[in-house]
């Protein structure tokens, strides 16, 4: 079993990639939490997949994925467990911030992998160049083959991470500092190409999003940034900052997926 989280499709992508090559299932958590189930059981075979798929955020699992998995109960066998995290260019200690919280439900990474991917946070950088945007791509596709292999052959210990610098200051000053003060939803706002179209209140993971005459914004949110990089009229802005900023969504991304 496969759990992923994805908001512009990158981790998604990887996320299909793995079982269709693996032929095992695969859930999207925030499709889980939207069963208001106060825990999520699965029972899993010896050997059996167990992966964890997501995009980093401010070097760190996005919190609805800690939150999940602070919820799950696993019985049956051992299973093989391994994650995939995607990023525009780092991860920082993010994959060990996921080992922490999947050892309190007795569970330990088999493998672990860092797939590097177009950038989707607009909100302080720009979008990649085309021409990095499409190489990120085929280089993310050669990884993913590669981790099918790995996957395959139940390789133990194999940890390719791509940390960057001051990893441990990013994931553990830093990434506090941007869940208390950078997650929240006041400074977006839709300008009048908004075409009532609905998709953002129909994607957005923690149904923040409601549309009236225009969309309004509640206050929970996980930066995931769908809404704004996947509006079909480009009509989400976040301040004054993404006027002049480019969108990005992974072809894979369509109307159904979060
Ligand atoms: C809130 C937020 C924080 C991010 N922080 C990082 C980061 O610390 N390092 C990085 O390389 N990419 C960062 N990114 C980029 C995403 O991790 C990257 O584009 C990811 O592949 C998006 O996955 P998705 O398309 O499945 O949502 C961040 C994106 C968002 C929205
Ligand atoms: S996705 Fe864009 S066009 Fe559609 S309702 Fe939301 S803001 Fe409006
Ligand atoms: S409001 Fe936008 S950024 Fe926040 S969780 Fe919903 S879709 Fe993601």
């Amino acid at each position: 079993m496969i759990f992923y989280f994805s908001g512009t499709g990158n981790s998604l992508h990887a996320a299909r990639t793995i079982p269709q090559a693996q032929g095992v299932g695969f859930l999207p958590i925030a499709k889980e939490f939207d069963k208001k189930e106060d825990a999520f059981e699965f029972t899993l075979a010896d050997g059996e997949l167990l992966g964890f798929v997501f995009p980093v955020y401010a070097w760190a699992p996005p919190k609805m994925v800690l939150d999940f998995i602070a919820r799950i109960k696993v019985t049956g066998g051992r299973p093989y467990v391994f994650s995939v995290c995607t990023c525009g260019d780092e991860e920082g200690r993010a994959t060990r911030a996921l080992q922490r919280a999947i050892a309190k439900k007795g569970l330990a990474l088999d493998s672990a992998f860092t797939v590097q991917m177009p950038n989707n946070y607009i909100l302080g950088f720009d979008v990649d160049p085309k021409d990095v945007e499409q190489e990120k791509l085929r280089n993310a596709g050669q990884k993913l083959e590669e981790i099918n292999r790995l996957l395959a052959q139940r390789q133990s210990g194999v940890f390719r991470l791509i940390p960057g610098s001051m990893p441990a200051l990013k994931t553990t000053v830093v990434n506090p500092l941007f869940n208390r003060f950078a997650m929240s939803t006041k400074k977006f706002y839709a300008t009048d190409a908004c075409t009532r179209c609905g998709l953002c209140e129909k994607i957005c993971p923690v149904h923040t999003i409601t549309v009236k005459e225009k969309p309004a914004w509640g206050k929970a949110c996980t930066q995931c940034l769908a809404c704004i990089n996947r509006c079909p009229a480009r009509a989400i802005q976040y301040g004054s900052g993404t006027v002049q900023k480019g969108r990005y969504a992974h072809p894979d991304c369509d109307a159904n997926s979060n």
